[in-house]
């Protein structure tokens, strides 16, 4: 057996089947670094990662995970320049169109995260046809982050509350977070249980602000297209040595 293989079947091994995170959620970050230390286009690292989100989808739904949430693109992300913003749509659309069929067979259902009704419309009708043809699917939730930040998520679901409420369809008296996480592009999902961020930067940029409450966070210096099976593997075995109190003792 080649060493990398290996290290991967000694790493699984390590894990406990019993004590899976339910949910796990990657911000995919380091794209650009990873290009630059290439002296390659930014883009050329956004396709790299890309094969790491073909990897890491497969890896998952083979070893159990319920919930995947993979941040793709940030409320935020809008700012970069025109070039790199039309170069992460059309991997979008390429994702969806390779991978589609075998998400499908695979069982796995695909669910945007965030407001995608501000995506140029190919990219918003390619998503929406990939949700209404996975809709039945039982075997993982696959979201995908596009156009996606907590505060809007927060925003929305406030609007909406009192919309509802307005509408005389919810009581103020009614209001706790069993029914404000109705309102959240999460709806119907259980929190993150663990929150893993590659490339370095110790920070949330704007993911799930409201769901991370009680997530565990595994930081890692790798640039996500060097992010392996190996290394997820890593994280959910350090999860796994975690103390979950969630404020008791
Ligand atoms: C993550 O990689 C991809 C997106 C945010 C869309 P970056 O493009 O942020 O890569 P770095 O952080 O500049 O290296
Ligand atoms: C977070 O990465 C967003 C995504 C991975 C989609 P960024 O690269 O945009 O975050 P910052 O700017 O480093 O905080
Ligand atoms: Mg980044």
């Amino acid at each position: 057996m080649k060493n990398r293989q290996r290290i991967i079947k000694d790493l699984k091994e390590q894990i406990d089947e019993n004590n899976l995170p339910k949910h796990i959620a990657i911000i995919m970050d380091g794209n650009g670094r990873w290009a630059k230390k290439r002296f390659l286009p930014r883009t050329a690292g956004h396709k790299e990662g890309m094969e790491r989100v073909k990897e890491i989808v497969e890896v998952s739904a083979r070893l159990g995970i319920k919930h995947l949430s993979l941040y793709a693109f940030s409320t935020e992300n809008w700012k970069r320049p025109e070039q790199e913003i039309d170069g992460l749509m059309k991997l979008l659309v390429q994702y969806l169109r390779s991978e589609i069929e075998r998400l499908h067979k695979n069982n796995i259902k695909i669910k945007a995260l965030g407001d995608i009704s501000k995506l140029p419309s190919l990219q918003r009708k390619e998503v929406e046809d990939a949700m209404e043809k996975t809709k039945n699917n039982s075997r993982m939730i696959l979201n995908i982050g596009l156009n996606y930040g907590g505060r809007d998520e927060i925003i929305v679901a406030t609007k909406n509350i009192l919309k509802d409420i307005k509408m005389g369809k919810m009581n103020i008296e009614d209001l706790d977070a069993n029914t404000f996480e109705k309102y959240l592009y999460t709806k119907k999902q259980p929190d993150p249980d663990l929150l893993i961020r590659p490339s370095g930067e110790l920070r949330i940029s704007n993911f799930l602000l409201y769901q991370i409450a009680y997530t565990e966070f595994w930081f890692s210096n790798i640039y996500w297209p060097d992010f392996r099976e190996e290394h997820f593997y890593q994280a959910i075995i350090d999860y796994q040595k975690r103390d979950r109190r969630y404020g008791g003792i």
